[in-house]
């Protein structure tokens, strides 16, 4: 996918978010990108890569990946996905992907906007990728909304996040860290989100979804994380 795609999408993209509930927000995180990117470009560890290949495997159709960063996960799309539409609000990080997307097996075009205005007809896609990003959107609730309106009934939300520590020791360590620096220094990060919970509250079947502590990074501390597929309901109420 070139550029015209990528324009074409964004006209798309403004055109159903005004359509719906106003303009997608300005995320800007100049520094955290710069950052972000300049670390991932150095490689990241074969247990990463592993979690980000499980995470996409099996999928097919029509994809929409919300907040790629620089795109990591674009190698992995299996043939069998014939479009994804990744939807990356932070520019710095938007033109990396975009670069990153011409690497792709499949067609993956990189377009502005943010997890609250998704480009995409309701119940129109396969599967919804959200892989370091449900700690970051300003409303949760709104984004796992917005998710299963898109989402095909029995649609697949692929999630790969950081979550709030169980022990209450490391959960009061974490809030700690959220209120003083971690928010700033993370791109608005927040590590005490409880985000199983919330994708199980807002109707998804979780079943398949499993809890793991593991340290991304050498400059990361050990994280309870959420891998697998989260199901939207096979019928819609209405
Ligand atoms: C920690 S990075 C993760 C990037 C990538 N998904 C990965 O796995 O490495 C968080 C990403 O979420 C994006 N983001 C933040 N707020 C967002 C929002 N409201 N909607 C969509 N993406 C958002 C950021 O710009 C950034 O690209």
């Amino acid at each position: 996918m070139g550029n015209s795609g990528a324009v074409a999408g964004r006209v798309m993209a403004r055109r159903i978010g005004s359509r719906r509930s106003g303009r997608p927000q300005e995320i800007r995180n100049p520094l955290f990108a710069r950052v972000y990117d300049h670390v991932l470009s150095r490689g990241e560890s074969a247990r990463m890569v592993g979690y980000r290949q499980q995470l996409l495997e099996g999928l097919a159709g029509k994809v929409i990946e919300i907040g790629p960063g620089n795109g990591p996960n674009f190698p992995h799309y299996p043939p069998a996905v014939a479009e994804v539409v990744a939807v990356e609000p932070e520019p710095y990080l938007r033109a990396r992907a975009q670069r990153a997307a011409h690497q792709a097996r499949s067609q993956v075009s990189v377009i502005d906007g943010d997890a609250d205005h998704l480009p995409a007809e309701n119940a129109s896609v396969d599967a919804v990728v959200v892989c370091q990003v449900l700690c970051s959107v300003p409303d949760q609730t709104g984004a796992l909304r917005e998710i299963l309106r898109v989402l095909k009934p029995g649609g697949q939300l692929r999630v790969f996040e950081h979550v709030d520590a169980e022990h209450p020791l490391a959960h009061t360590l974490l809030k700690a860290a959220e209120v003083t620096f971690w928010r700033r220094a993370f791109g608005n990060c927040h590590p005490t989100r409880d985000t199983l919970t919330a994708i199980s509250q807002a109707g998804f079947d979780t079943r398949a979804v499993r809890r793991f502590v593991m340290q991304a990074g050498p400059a990361e501390p050990p994280l309870p994380y959420i891998h697998g597929t989260a199901l939207a309901p096979s019928q819609r109420d209405g």
